[in-house]
């Protein structure tokens, strides 16, 4: 079944329910109250999928002039395979395209199969490898770049 959910910029509303997001996805990520103190940040770009009054997914990312970063990505579980992370991305992309961003990078963990399909899906492709980047547990970070 398709779940679709709406895309919108994320406010103090949809904080606290990205970062149990975020910590359910990456225990040692970012706190509540690192995403709030970006929400005050012009460079940063966190926007929250809703359904049903409920966050259900979000992405953050920040740019500098004409290079940005998506940092995190997550979806609830229950709400995953349908579509939602793909609408974030496009949203992120939109907003990075009217802001005259060129070149998006993110890096994900070399065994995060549905992240990194995700990214290949939206035409991200790989441009490094650092080893043993992560830890709890070691891994390395693929990166990832697209034009967009
Ligand atoms: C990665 C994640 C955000 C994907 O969210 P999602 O809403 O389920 O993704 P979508 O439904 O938009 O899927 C888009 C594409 O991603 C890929 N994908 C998503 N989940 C996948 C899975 N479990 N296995 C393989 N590919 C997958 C597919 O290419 C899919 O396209 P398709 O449905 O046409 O095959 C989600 O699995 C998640 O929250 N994971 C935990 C957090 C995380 O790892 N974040 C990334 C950190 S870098």
């Amino acid at each position: 079944m398709t779940q679709r959910a709406d895309v919108v910029r994320a406010d103090k509303s949809h904080i606290k329910r990205i970062a149990e997001l975020e910590k359910s996805c990456i225990p040692d990520g970012w706190s509540e109250n690192a995403f709030e103190q970006a929400l005050g940040n012009p460079n940063a770009l966190i926007f929250a999928a809703v359904r049903g009054g409920e966050v259900v997914g979000f992405l953050n990312g920040s740019y500098v002039l004409d290079e940005a970063e998506l940092l995190n990505i997550a979806v609830s579980e229950k709400f995953r395979k349908s579509g939602i992370a793909g609408m974030l991305v496009t949203a992120f992309e939109d907003e990075l395209r009217k802001l005259g961003v060129k070149t998006v990078y993110l890096e994900v963990r070399e065994s995060n199969a549905p992240a990194r399909k995700l990214y290949e899906k939206h035409g991200f492709t790989q441009n490094g490898l650092r080893k043993n980047y992560y830890r709890s547990p070691a891994e390395n970070a693929v990166l990832m770049v697209k034009m967009i």
